[in-house]
């Protein structure tokens, strides 16, 4: 008997076809919005970090070619040919526009054949074997998909030139854009979990994890906060950087967040998708790296929370001493709860999202920014990697750091309150900022 084969029977809501399917179509929506950019946008190499946009609209297909068509549906390959060339392990991102790329009309098409057979796929499946028990392999490619909409996000707010990108302001008026902490008393909760129908290996198994008391923010660290520390020669002061983080931060000369200029006379602007924008004193900060979220806490008198803190502020409820899915509770994310799913291209003020917060009343854990973590990423006890190493296992006891809580660019159906990200400690270019905690620590 595997690790979760048979949990989460009870009390999960079963995954019907047509949840499945709207996932899958929403995926492909926002894949279309982030593609339909001409063509020499979508081959274009816009950074070292990132590949073409054409490489990620066919690897898109590729993937769901391979779960779904052919070990969902047990199908023929639509094209078994270029699984090489699609492979993310087999090339890195900067050499990707030198390999014979599928044309931006024959991607297209790829992704429409694959498509047409995973509604055939779907409609068929009994979801009665490991892969597709409660349409597992059908909501793991939503999330793929979702994943790598995030990333071409990134890739755009990477490239030079005409803005292409556009949606309405996030909120700008907040409940409570002051700063204030709470203290989590210490206990066990449940982190992880057995039950959560879509969870990826990397979130499972649930297990009882004991958390000294400490004490969180209750916003993630604002622009007008951050400004404070560079102004204050936060980026001139070895003592607050580890010294990983110091010789990194001599070396990429970084002396304030990526996209941040110094306008002269009129303070700082930060460019978003191509658009020169005021620095707004009362948004998260964001495109900061793990070595200067690190300083910062230690500038502030705090620390980054680790993993488990973040997942305890996030789930744990007080009056029941239960997990939940998400800081408000059970419910699937709505517009009222959190800045989820490319409805605005950038963080809303702190306090925006009030019906959003924990118990314990803290704010934004879910959507705005990613948060960095100062834990490492590894597997949790009993972890099985399933249903491939790469996922995650691969990337297990590495130098990467662990970010949680999703960012205005991620999708609902990939986030969740034991969704675990990770980056290296030096990357910029994803959506993350991070909140502060007091206390040792000590376990
Ligand atoms: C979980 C965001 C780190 O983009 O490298 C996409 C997600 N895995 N295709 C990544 C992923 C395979 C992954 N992250
Ligand atoms: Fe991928």
């Amino acid at each position: 008997m595997s690790a979760w084969a048979g949990s989460g029977r009870g009390g999960a809501v079963t995954p019907t076809r047509a949840a499945l399917r709207h996932h899958l179509e929403r995926a492909r929506a926002r894949t279309e919005d982030l593609t339909t950019v001409p063509e020499d946008v979508l081959v274009a190499q816009h950074s070292p970090l990132m590949s073409p946009l054409v490489w990620d609209l066919a690897h898109i297909a590729n993937q769901e070619d391979r779960w779904l068509v052919r070990l969902a549906g047990g199908r023929a390959a639509v094209r078994g040919d270029i699984d090489d060339l699609y492979d993310a392990f087999r090339h890195p991102r900067s050499t990707r526009t030198r390999l014979p790329l599928l044309d931006v009309e024959t991607a297209r098409k790829y992704a429409r054949e694959v498509r047409d057979l995973t509604w055939d796929v779907l409609e068929r499946s009994a979801f009665d074997d490991e892969l597709t028990r409660r349409g597992f392999v059908f909501a793991m490619l939503a999330q793929h998909e979702q994943q790598h909409d995030e990333t071409m996000l990134a890739t755009h707010q990477l490239r030079q030139g005409t803005p292409l990108l556009d949606a309405p302001e996030a909120p700008r008026t907040g409940a409570s854009p002051d700063v204030a902490r709470v203290r989590i008393p210490a206990g066990e909760f449940e982190m992880g979990t057995s039950t959560e129908p879509w969870a990826l290996d990397n979130e499972r198994p649930a297990h009882a994890v004991f958390v000294p008391e400490f004490e969180l923010d209750t916003v993630p660290v604002t622009n007008g906060r951050y400004l404070e520390f560079v102004d204050d020669g936060g980026y001139a002061r070895p003592d607050l950087w580890s010294e990983a983080g110091w010789a990194h931060r001599v070396e990429a000369g970084l002396e304030a967040p990526q996209f941040w200029h110094r306008n002269p006379g009129s303070g700082w602007v930060r460019t978003s998708f191509g658009r020169a924008r005021e620095l707004h004193p009362d948004e998260p900060v964001l495109h900061v790296c793990f070595h200067e979220a690190e300083a910062f806490a230690r500038w502030a008198g705090g620390r980054l929370p680790t993993e488990a803190e973040w997942e305890k502020a996030a789930r744990w409820d007080p009056a029941t001493g239960r997990s939940r899915r998400h800081p408000w509770g059970d419910e699937e994310p709505g517009p009222e709860h959190a800045n989820l799913g490319q409805r605005h291209l950038g963080p809303a003020v702190v306090g925006a999202y009030p019906r959003g917060a924990s118990p314990l009343g803290v704010h934004q854990l879910i959507g705005d920014v990613w948060e960095w973590t100062s834990s490492p990423f590894v597997g949790y006890p009993g972890f099985r990697a399933f249903p491939y190493r790469e996922y995650s296992e691969v990337f297990f006891g590495g130098e990467y750091r662990v970010l949680r809580g999703g960012s205005f660019g991620t999708d609902e159906v990939a986030c969740r309150g034991t969704f675990r990200n990770w980056d290296l400690p030096v990357r910029r270019q994803i959506f993350a900022g991070f909140r502060v905690a007091y206390g040792t620590g000590d376990v």
